[in-house]
């Protein structure tokens, strides 16, 4: 287990059926699911919803977000503008243990257009079962780096 054991859930309309899904179904691994919106299938814009979903995490509120919009790319565009979210946009299992094991992303952006309800579950498994690896750690210190430079600019 990689330690999440809270996780904040955004959508907009195309991705509100596949969060009450993942909810339920992380809820089901006895894990905590909280859900910062969209709250209905109705048309809204995924930028809020992920916002708050992301600030969550960096506050310390919740472990991890997971976003969901029709391709994952305007949910996972939005939450890497915010300092300290990594944010990995994925539609594999591979790709899913390895953005924890070599990225630690503390956000995964799912496009529920892209990927089926099963593989959807799948991913997320891979994705709160892997473990980051601290060798990796520098590179994520220059991302910090980064961030810092960008905010001076
Ligand atoms: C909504 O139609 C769609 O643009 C949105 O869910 C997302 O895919 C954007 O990146």
């Amino acid at each position: 287990m990689s330690g999440i054991r809270k996780i904040g859930f955004a959508c907009d309309h195309a991705g509100f059926a596949l969060k009450e899904t993942l909810m339920a179904h992380v809820r089901g691994r006895g894990l905590d699911a909280v859900d910062y919106g969209a709250f209905s299938k109705g048309r809204v814009d995924y930028n809020e919803f992920g916002e708050s979903a992301c600030r969550a995490v960096r506050s310390g509120e919740t472990d991890a977000a997971v976003l969901v919009c029709g391709t994952g790319m305007g949910m996972s565009i939005t939450a890497n503008k915010i300092a300290g979210i990594r944010c990995a946009a994925v539609s594999d299992p591979y790709t899913a243990r390895m953005s924890r094991r070599h990225n630690n992303a503390n956000a995964l952006a799912l496009g529920a257009r892209v990927v089926g309800e099963e593989a959807a579950k799948m991913i997320l498994d891979e994705w709160l079962d892997a473990r980051f690896e601290p060798r990796h750690q520098p590179r994520l210190d220059k991302i910090v780096e980064l961030e810092a430079r960008e905010r001076r600019a």
